[in-house]
């Protein structure tokens, strides 16, 4: 009898059960003959146990049809799992019905260095620890305190497997696609329901190949095949997709080296990105610590764990990669769809004025903080020694990604040769990355410009230190660390040269030598709080004058005829993510009280009915008195007068993070409706948890119409008017009397629509246990 192997080494009781995820799917297939994606094979071995878990390959539409899934596991970050755990609460339910963590990386702020940081953190935040602490024993979570890890990485080492799904608050939840497990981005009340054991809904993505051919050589890395990808198809174009890899160029790749690629990938708006099983994996997962695993996928890996043979003729799009000719690329700043191959970087520097020199080089993140990429990092350090160069030119911030790499990367002495170099080195947790960065080299407050280089994925405007004026570029470590040295971000290290001290030499970098593992993983210091058996006993306690933590009251039920002449808040202009809706740094700390939190409603948004001046960012037309003011104050007034608003919103409103933050803030406040040209995936979806109606423009040109004063109302969002597919009449009253309509349309399920009339999902859950 083969040995019993649970799904993590944390989770002994709950078994990796490859034969009923088979059995499954040949339900599904149903003696269908159709290849199917590893997307597919993941999704359709996860339907929920319920009526839809009998569909057959015929009635799922890619595009189309709702599925309902169960995941393997749910995990959450500290400044989403507040919310979530307080949503949890609400719900009334005993413990989670599914294997669920929490993972304390968001909210240490870096500045000094890993022990300082944290230190200071752990008195800063201590209520909000001491609350996940207690609410994870309490309902069967296991926690992870702050230092333990970032938070996907800390799934990678410990929770990821081959062929598994995942839900995780936060976007870049893709990683375990290093590991081939499918892991998918998620709001709060979307995690709620699976922790509640319910199904959780998600759109049958489209399954988008990506075809690797050649291998990787020299300066480039994985992080390339994605900044390119992110060229290729904008921050939008992923939209409902999977990008599934396949081809010959994936067998060369290491694991953490794919997660990489899944990692960024949520800056493409994708649902997901997935790699199929490797060697490399079957590596990976021995290495730390779960050979039984992989031993197991090595024995499923054909039926199970890889696509099936012929599928690349059924994806619905298939984009091709050559390793063999892919440069490094450096993507920014302001987004990170702003592509530019190696040797065109010069040029656009020179061609768009950015400055050149870079006031700060920083190696970490979710996406780029393996040991590998340590290692790589170090390799280039011990060139330069070599050539004389003791130190790097600009300040370089180092964050391991977890306390199992910053133990092993100490022993091996990577970081004492990066210390020794000048680097920093950063606790493992999101720090700069997430806007979590105390820095005083710029003036801040004068948005001072200034270029900062990166191994991270995201570079909007203002992420890492709240300064529109720096200019955010994202690339590999080693490109990272080679501009640390340079200081300019226009310096090509497969070129150029640099000064060394001996007279009339000069140095120049060769790529950096790699390897995929340490000789052996480290355990670093035990910061995981397991799971709790028995806590029928505990008490999670919230101190009511408590400014960080709040319970929250339900939401009332839709109310007919709210939708009558609405006001508009906000006609938001451009790129509005979810950190312009809700910002993250100095907020974060107000992620668990709905009431101050909301203090930042849509802070960073630009106004079309306002002059687009920094100034004003933020800030709005009273609909009813004509003064101008911040928008959250103007929201407020609106309420207390009784007075329901909406927000027009521009093109892929929402995108970016799964902060649920974003579409809770103007439920609170009184908001109705949303109606945008398109909406971010995750976004829309929180929209319509929360009891907001997200509608989207037929004719997308119907958002330059409205104007400054115009009034709402919406035909069709009654009750029984509101059907999935049917889409309603705005009625846009003018200042000038006249009233014009367009239509408007939604993508509610009939499922869905019961949250909003509940007045929100959790409502609804809570009414149907
Ligand atoms: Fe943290 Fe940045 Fe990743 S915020 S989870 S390190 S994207």
């Amino acid at each position: 009898v083969a040995p019993r192997i649970s799904i993590s080494p944390l989770n002994p009781h709950t078994p990796l059960d490859y034969d009923s995820r088979i059995a499954q799917l040949e339900r599904v297939r149903a003696g269908s003959h159709r290849p199917l994606s590893l997307t597919e094979k993941i999704l359709y071995s996860h339907l929920f146990d319920g009526t839809e878990s009998r569909w057959t390959l015929d009635e799922i539409r890619r595009g189309e049809t709702l599925l309902h899934l169960r995941p393997d596991r749910v995990a959450c970050h500290d400044a989403t799992a507040t919310m979530a755990l307080l949503q949890f609460i609400s719900a009334g339910l005993p413990k989670v019905a599914i294997p669920t963590t929490v993972h304390s990386d968001h909210l240490i702020v870096s500045r000094d260095g890993a022990e300082e940081d944290l230190k200071r953190g752990l008195v800063e935040h201590e209520e909000v620890y001491k609350f996940l602490s207690s609410a994870a024993k309490k309902y069967g979570i296991g926690w992870w305190k702050p230092g333990a890890g970032i938070i996907h990485i800390t799934i990678f080492e410990n929770y990821a497997f081959p062929g598994g799904l995942i839900i995780g608050t936060d976007s870049h939840t893709p990683n375990a696609g290093g590991l081939g497990m499918l892991g998918i981005g998620v709001g709060g009340s979307d995690a709620v329901d699976a922790m509640a054991g319910m199904p959780w809904e998600v759109m049958c993505p489209k399954v988008v190949g990506v075809r690797l051919t050649g291998k990787l050589s020299g300066w480039a890395s994985t992080k390339d095949i994605i900044c390119k990808l992110a060229g290729i198809t904008t921050v939008s174009g992923g939209k409902g997709k999977v990008f599934e890899f396949f081809g010959p160029g994936t067998e060369s790749l290491s694991a953490t080296s794919m997660a990489t690629v899944c990692n960024m990938s949520a800056e493409i708006g994708s649902t997901s990105c997935l790699f199929p099983y490797t060697d490399a994996m079957a590596r990976y997962l021995s290495a730390t610590k779960r050979p039984g695993i992989a031993q197991l996928a090595n024995q499923y890996q054909n039926v199970l764990l890889r696509p099936d043979e012929g599928a690349e003729h059924h994806y619905d799009d298939v984009i091709e990669i050559d390793l063999d000719t892919l440069e490094p690329h450096i993507n920014g700043p302001f987004t990170p769809d702003l592509s530019h191959p190696l040797s065109q970087l010069k040029d656009a520097v020179r061609q768009s004025d950015w400055p050149a020199e870079v006031s700060h080089a920083m190696v970490g993140s979710c996406t780029n903080s393996s040991y590998e990429d340590l290692y790589k990092t170090q390799q280039l350090v011990l060139q330069a020694k070599a050539a004389g160069i003791e130190r790097v030119k600009t300040p370089f911030l180092v964050a391991p990604g977890s306390e199992d790499i910053r133990a092993t990367a100490e022993v091996d002495g990577i970081l004492q040769s990066l210390r020794d170099a000048g680097a920093v080195v950063l606790s493992a947790t999101c720090g700069p990355c997430v806007g979590q960065w105390d820095r005083t080299d710029v003036d801040v407050k004068k948005r001072e410009r200034n270029t900062v280089v990166s191994s991270f994925n995201r570079n909007f405007v203002g992420r890492h230190d709240g300064n529109p004026g720096t200019c955010s570029f994202v690339t590999s470590p080693e490109m990272v660390t080679a501009f640390a040295y340079a200081g300019r971000i226009d310096f090509n290290p497969t070129t150029d040269s640099l000064p060394a001290p001996s007279p009339n030499q000069e140095f120049r970098f060769t790529a950096p030598l790699s390897v995929e593992l340490p000789t052996r993983f480290q355990t670093g210091r035990p910061l995981y709080q397991p799971p709790e058996e028995n806590s029928t006993h505990l008490q999670v306690e919230i101190d009511p004058s408590s400014d960080r933590l709040q319970l929250l009251t339900p939401f009332k039920e839709w109310q007919p005829g709210a939708t009558d002449n609405m006001p508009i808040l906000v006609k938001v202009k451009g790129k509005c993510t979810t950190d312009h809706i809700s910002p993250a740094g100095p907020w974060y700390k107000y992620r668990g009280h709905l009431e101050n939190i909301s203090n930042n409603m849509l802070l960073a948004a630009s106004n079309a009915f306002l002059p687009a001046i920094p100034e004003m960012l933020g800030h709005t037309i009273h609909p009813l008195d004509g003064n101008v003011s911040l928008i959250h104050e103007v929201a407020r007034d609106l309420q207390r007068r009784g007075t329901p608003w909406c927000i027009i919103g521009d093109w892929n409103y929402g995108e970016g993070s799964s902060r649920e933050h974003a579409a809770l803030e103007p439920r609170y406040l009184g908001g109705l409706t949303v109606i945008a040209r398109s909406f971010a995936r995750i976004h829309e979806t929180n929209l319509k948890k929360q009891g907001m109606l997200p509608l989207t423009f037929v004719d997308p040109e119907m958002y330059d119409r409205i104007l400054e004063g115009d009034r709402i109302t919406l035909k069709g969002a009654e009750e029984a008017q509101l059907q999935p597919g049917l889409s309603l009449v705005m009625q846009v009253h003018t200042k000038d009397g006249t009233t014009w309509e367009c239509e408007v349309k939604h993508t509610y399920s009939k499922g869905q629509l019961h949250w909003l009339r509940a007045g929100s999902a959790l409502n609804y859950l809570r009414d149907n246990q």
